[in-house]
């Protein structure tokens, strides 16, 4: 069987298909995957359950510093807890969706989850393993060494149909136009804020993934890992 060793960062808007091609790879090539976007929304829903003001970024930072949030890296079962209850579902609801990126956007709440994150690539690659990571600046600050770094887009309507579809799935109804606002809000305050903020690695790969299958995005990157010699 083939084996992915090293980092794939895989970065973008929210709606590009960014998790299903990112757990699919991982599965396809015997590799780890991390949620960073998870992280980011179990601080927030922390936030929200203690009934902080987002905006207070002081009490941000300090419950960040204090929370137990834990996301595991199996891309078939990526368990996502806070305080050891399962959130997973609870992490995409809409009151998450429109604080998580004012939460995010605390310079020291991204400081101590990168740090977080650095500690789960770094174990795996200790083990000489491979992992997906998926986030918005994983190419550009979590790990700007990594040797395949990805950025997805499509277009908006394409992005807030697939945010529909999964909202539909999972049993949440929400209007197709209010998820296009939404997802429209979070990429303009996720590109803009000061700390981090969404932007294209200079060395990075752009996929348009509007008119592509998730399959058809899979089989380019798994070929481009083989050809940087990530693959054995
Ligand atoms: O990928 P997602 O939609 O689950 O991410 C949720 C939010 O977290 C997103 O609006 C921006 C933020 N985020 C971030 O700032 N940096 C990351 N590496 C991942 C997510």
């Amino acid at each position: 069987m083939t084996v992915l060793r090293g980092v794939v960062a895989l970065d973008g808007p929210s709606g590009t298909g960014k998790t299903t091609v990112a757990r699919k790879l991982a599965a396809e090539l015997g590799a780890r995957y991390l949620d960073t976007g998870a992280m980011y929304r179990l601080v927030t829903l922390a936030v929200l359950r203690e009934g902080i003001d987002p905006r207070d970024t002081d009490a941000v930072a300090a419950l960040a510093r204090d929370v137990a949030i834990s996301v595991g890296t199996s891309p078939e079962e990526p368990s996502v807890l806070l305080n050891g209850e399962d959130v997973a579902e609870e992490i995409r609801t809409e009151p998450v969706n429109r604080a998580v990126s004012v939460v995010s956007a605390v310079p020291r709440v991204r400081k101590i989850l990168v740090v977080g994150q650095r500690a789960i690539i770094d174990q795996v690659l200790a083990a000489d393993g491979g992992i997906v990571v998926e986030g918005r600046d994983i190419g550009t600050v979590v790990v700007p060494d990594a040797p395949l770094k990805v950025f997805l887009t499509a277009s908006a309507e394409v992005r807030a149909a697939r945010r529909s579809a999964q909202d539909s799935a999972a049993g949440r109804a929400v209007s197709a136009a209010d998820t296009r606002a939404s997802v429209e809000r979070r990429d303009r305050l996720d590109s803009t804020r000061a700390a981090s903020p969404l932007r294209v690695a200079d060395d990075a790969v752009e996929f348009d993934t509007s008119e592509l299958t998730v399959e058809e995005v899979i089989a380019a990157l798994s070929e481009l890992a083989g050809r940087r010699g990530m693959l054995n």
